[in-house]
């Protein structure tokens, strides 16, 4: 395996240090990649950390001829002598978790004292899920957000109300986390039978099975905050991975249409304790062309054959729903906001080999709005939605691309393209990946 000389000549261009703390981040709507570059990067990182989102995310990993899909559990599980640690901010969905491990240990993959999950973190209990679920279902037009179902909005809006948000940490009290349990479940049975007409939830039963899955998790609950500082202290190497993306971001992605959390780097330090200037380097995660899946604006979209195209060469379906995702052309607009926000030191261009066979391609450069250009990415989605995007026409390329493992492998259209998008985003791109494979993937 040839990995550690590649990863060595890459990295001396940050300066040849192997032990950084590393964030990779998703630029676009979730789905860019991030699960192969982190899996690439953990095998130089001691630690490797979710720190936002919860189930909704999916994250494909391909090793050989197995494909991983992780929801729940740092994509540096694939790694024996890597430390998983699942951070205060994340949305825990016990039942989720369980399966996950229990998946993973079925595969052979090890999943004991390299596991830590923190018990700060809030826990997606099951009438959250059911919320989501009867939420969505009762919303109608733009109402309608297009979730996972996966709990996460309402779980976060308890932690935020604070009255109800149950944290891991509080399972191992029965006493008390029965009474606030009971109240809780009052509370929610009402609304639901007055907003949707559901049925009670039974109280004992949600104890029951809470308390019995908290058991079963128990060996691997610690104080994360704790662990993760003693870690960057001892200058141990930690790979923070992204979840979503940053236009799913609460704050600064296309709101309302975005998740509950910030999955942006702004999300690195709430979700783990860990202070930001313990962070050495950013790396944001684009993929070639755009997709999103759920409601919102995507000012990109096309619905023609070219999205056709890119669904099916892309296989763009859900990993956690198997929906469709809705494809588009590459939005610099959007992705020099989110290099922005973000300030990432480089990017990884994921999927290119997906472009392959395509006569053109367009890069979307400017929104048109009522007339006039818009100087930077607007905060309404009614505006987004309403935007005309202003596009770039390159040539593409015909060959396949997937054996290319140096840049000057490319064809020189490929390469043009890179170089482009390096241009449109101020930023050096310093990984492309040509296909699912680990060794597909060229380091500039
Ligand atoms: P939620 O996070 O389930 O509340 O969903 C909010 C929005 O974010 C919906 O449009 C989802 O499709 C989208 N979303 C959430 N997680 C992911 C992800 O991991 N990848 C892509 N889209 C996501
Ligand atoms: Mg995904």
């Amino acid at each position: 395996m040839d990995r550690p000389s590649r990863w060595a000549i890459m990295l001396s261009a940050f300066g040849g240090s192997f032990l950084s703390n590393t964030c990779v981040i998703g630029l676009q709507w979730g789905d860019e990649g991030k699960g192969k570059i982190v899996d690439a990067l953990a095998a130089q990182h001691e630690l490797v950390v979710r720190y936002c989102g919860g189930a909704n995310a999916g994250h494909s990993v391909t090793v050989g001829p197995e494909r991983f899909a992780l929801h729940l559990i740092p994509s540096g599980i694939l790694f024996e002598q890597v430390l998983c640690v699942i951070g205060t901010g994340v949305a825990l969905d016990l039942e989720t978790l369980l399966q996950e491990i229990e998946g993973l240990q079925a595969r052979g993959v090890k999943v004991e004292e390299n596991l830590k999950i923190s018990d700060r973190a809030h826990l997606v209990m099951p009438y959250h899920k059911l919320e989501d679920e009867l939420a969505e279902q009762a919303a109608s037009g733009s109402n309608k957000l297009g979730t996972t179902k996966r709990g996460i909005g309402p779980c976060y809006t308890d932690r935020a109300a604070r009255r109800w948000g149950i944290r891991l940490g509080e399972v191992y009290s029965p006493e008390s986390f029965r009474d606030k349990l009971a109240h809780t479940v009052e509370h929610k049975n009402r609304i639901f039978k007055a907003l949707y007409g559901a049925e009670a939830l039974d109280v004992d039963e949600i104890f029951a099975s809470m308390q019995q899955m908290a058991q079963r998790l128990e060996p691997h609950v610690v104080d994360a905050t704790a662990l993760l500082n003693d870690a960057a202290e001892q200058g141990r190497s930690i790979l923070f991975e992204g979840a979503q993306g940053s236009l799913l971001d609460l704050d600064h992605g296309t709101y309302p249409y975005v998740t509950s959390s910030n999955c942006s780097v702004a999300g690195v330090s709430a979700g783990t304790g860990v202070p930001f200037r313990s962070i050495d380097r950013i790396i944001g995660i684009l993929k070639a062309y755009c997709t999103r899946v759920g409601a919102g604006p995507f000012p990109s979209e096309l619905h023609d054959s070219t999205s056709e195209f890119l669904r099916e060469r892309g296989h763009e379906y859900g990993t956690t729903t198997g929906r469709p995702r809705r494809c588009g052309w590459f939005d610099a607009v959007a992705a020099r906001h989110t290099c922005r926000i973000n300030g990432v030191d480089s990017v990884a261009i994921m999927l290119l080999d997906v472009l392959s066979g395509l006569e053109e391609i367009n890069i979307v450069t400017a929104y048109r709005y009522q007339g006039k250009n818009l100087c930077s990415f607007p905060a309404q989605a009614e505006v987004l939605d309403q935007v005309e995007p202003i596009c770039e026409t390159v040539p593409g390329w015909t060959e396949q691309i997937d054996q290319c493992r140096c840049f000057s492998d490319l064809p020189a259209n490929a390469q043009a393209y890179i170089h482009r998008l390096e241009a449109l985003l101020h930023t050096q791109v310093e990984i492309v990946s040509v296909g699912p494979d680990r060794d597909a993937t060229i380091y500039i």
